[in-house]
């Protein structure tokens, strides 16, 4: 550790919780501790752990890392991003109620519309991208705003500083939730724009190798840590030792990455942008996007994702793709491809689809992390082929 300096993020990335004169053997990569039970001194005497449901060394060792990567005190890791979404709902009673911004992912919308009823607690979906619409749907017993920016799949955004603002004015006790799954906390830190939760699917750009689900949520607040500290264990919901090895490897490469998602992405939707068989080009970096002012204002980058509309067989597009790969998911180093409506979005009814605007002519691109030349004339002869 500098003193006396604030570290860069790549810095953290790599040491954060990491030291080697934590252990005597000095191994310069954090030990893959698969123990479920630790040796004690004394019957109610331990040296940190004692049950691995409780804690785990790994799973320390990426916890302390998301938090100080996130500006954060507190960070708990879930075995999917869905479960970090389980886990946060312990913050609420029967009887409450949550705003929740209408183009979440499906899964959380889903999750929001089926299940949370079964619990008692209402949800009102309404506009995040309209600060004012989105104050509106706040009831008396409203105790979670839960907002996603970028949007998926439209990568559409929250204005996180004037939501949070508004609502503590008013509300200070509502709890502000942010998805921060697409943007990362490379380029977009909702806890200095004044939310009080971080949420994580890590499975996507966070881990970033496709090789591992899990999810995380990262706050400031102890009374929010006690909470879901008191979760994450009384619920057992923890993912495994080796897999939190596998993210914390994956972070120490995290800002090379996501420059180079960036870079990529920006120049496949300037590619697409130009292409005469596409109709239009959803990316928050481009100067046609909708939000482009409050992207520039509340993130630094924008990460791989890009969505458009095109004018020929989305069937046909998606099975000529030769580079970029037909598959859910996002975040990893491979570009993949996919029809949101009849995938990510497929839970969703008809109608919300449609006003949306989440219809089989939109595409949603993953890109990676490959040579940008070769992703682009991949698109274009994939294009040309859905014709
Ligand atoms: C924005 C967003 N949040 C949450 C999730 C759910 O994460 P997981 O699949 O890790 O449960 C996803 C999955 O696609 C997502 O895209």
């Amino acid at each position: 550790m500098l003193n006396n300096t604030e570290e860069g993020f790549a810095t953290k990335a790599i040491h954060a919780g990491q030291d080697p004169q934590q252990w005597t053997h000095g191994s310069v990569v954090p030990p893959l501790i698969m123990s479920t039970t630790f040796q004690k001194d004394g019957p109610a005497q331990h040296r940190g752990y004692n049950y691995a449901r409780r804690g785990n060394p790994s799973r320390t060792y990426l916890q302390t890392c998301l938090a100080k990567l996130e500006g954060g005190k507190h960070c708990f890791v879930f075995p999917s991003g869905m479960g970090t979404v389980t886990g946060l709902m312990t913050l609420l009673k029967a009887g409450e109620h949550v705003v929740c911004g209408t183009d979440v992912y499906g899964g959380t919308n889903r999750f929001f519309r089926e299940c949370m009823p079964n619990q008692n607690i209402a949800v009102t979906f309404a506009d995040a991208c309209n600060t004012r619409d989105f104050m509106k749907a706040v009831k008396p017993n409203t105790k979670m705003i839960w907002i996603e920016s970028p949007t998926n799949p439209l990568l559409r955004l929250a204005d996180i500083r004037e939501i949070s603002q508004q609502i503590k004015k008013v509300r200070p006790e509502i709890y502000v939730a942010v998805d921060n799954t697409f943007a990362t906390c490379y380029f977009q830190k909702p806890l200095d724009l004044g939310a009080d939760i971080v949420m994580y699917s890590l499975t996507k750009f966070m881990n970033g190798h496709s090789d591992v689900i899990m999810g995380a949520a990262i706050m400031r607040r102890d009374d929010i840590a006690k909470t879901i500290q008191f979760t994450q264990n009384a619920m057992g919901i923890i993912p495994s030792p080796f897999d939190c090895s596998l993210v914390l490897r994956s972070l120490k490469t995290l800002e090379v990455r996501m420059q180079q998602h960036s870079k990529n992405g920006l120049a496949v939707a300037k590619f697409l942008e130009t292409h005469p068989l596409v109709t239009k080009v959803v990316h928050p970096f481009l100067e046609s996007h909708p939000q482009h002012e409050l992207a520039l204002k509340q993130m630094s980058g924008h990460s791989g994702m890009v969505a458009f509309y095109h004018k020929g067989d989305s069937d046909k597009f998606l099975k000529s793709i030769k580079v970029i790969t037909l598959a859910d998911s996002l975040g990893g180093c491979e570009s993949l491809a996919g029809l949101p409506s009849v995938s990510s979005h497929a839970m969703m009814t008809e109608e919300e689809r449609n006003k949306l605007g989440i219809n089989d002519q939109l595409i949603r691109l993953s890109i990676g992390l490959e040579t940008e030349q070769d992703l682009i004339a991949d698109l274009d002869q994939a294009l040309k082929s859905s014709m």
